[in-house]
């Protein structure tokens, strides 16, 4: 009879902790909100994710889930390395890595969304390549950032000055820790949903 109470209790804290690990680990909430206006014209998602957590990579995804669209990730010829301080080290000497050769031309596209991490205040350093060698002139351009506390930065004008030509519309700006870091319960308590995604399109978009 003990044995049995122990089994059962110790079931009831495995289905329960199991239960919280997989809610934390999918880390994803369901969209409730609904998109009312869908821009005209052919969409590109240009994104750049570089952390185990692909958080920006994540809102790419809610983007493309919502309007299509193709997705380019942006790729670095050398990765850069796992040490946060020796990545600051590899961005001082190369502000500008090379990238891997784009598989979509860009002057196929009208609206081209544009997704960083926020590294050291502002877009990280591959996304800056992309935008030295991607002619947006007469692009509509969407940005949109993950950071890990500070803020956008200087993200978003750093990108009106780097797409000059271009219609920039007002960016998203998303805690990463609120969108998947939470495998690692380092969220703040606010989780992140796609509907964030949806109240902003609908407000960019809108006529
Ligand atoms: C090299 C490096 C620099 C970073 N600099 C900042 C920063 O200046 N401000 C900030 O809030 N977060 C900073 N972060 C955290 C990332 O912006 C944040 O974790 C982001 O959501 C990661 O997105 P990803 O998963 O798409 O790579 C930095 C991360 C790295 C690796």
């Amino acid at each position: 009879m003990k044995i049995t109470i122990i089994l059962s209790a110790a079931a009831a804290v495995l289905a329960v902790t199991g239960f919280a690990g997989c809610w934390y680990f999918s880390g994803e909430k369901p969209v409730t909100a609904k998109l009312k206006v869908k821009p005209e014209g052919k969409i590109l998602i240009v994104c750049y994710s570089q952390s185990r957590n692909q958080n920006t990579r994540k809102v790419a995804g809610w983007i493309q889930q919502q309007l299509g669209g193709d997705i380019l990730d942006i790729e670095t010829v050398k990765p850069y390395s796992s040490n946060y301080f020796s990545v600051l080290k590899e961005c001082r000497k190369e502000p500008m890595p090379e990238i891997k050769k784009f598989p979509f031309k860009i002057e196929d596209y009208d609206i081209i969304f544009i997704g960083s991490p926020i590294w050291y205040g502002t877009f990280a350093p591959p996304v800056k390549t992309f935008l030295s060698q991607a002619d947006l002139q007469g692009k509509t351009v969407v940005p949109f950032c993950t950071h890990g506390g500070s803020g956008a930065g200087t993200f978003y004008s750093d990108i009106r000055q780097a797409a000059a030509g271009a219609e920039v519309l007002d960016g998203l700006i998303l805690r990463g820790s609120n969108i998947v870091e939470r495998v690692i319960r380092r969220g703040t308590g606010e989780m992140e949903s796609p509907d964030a995604v949806v109240e902003w399109l609908n407000r960019i978009f809108q006529k």
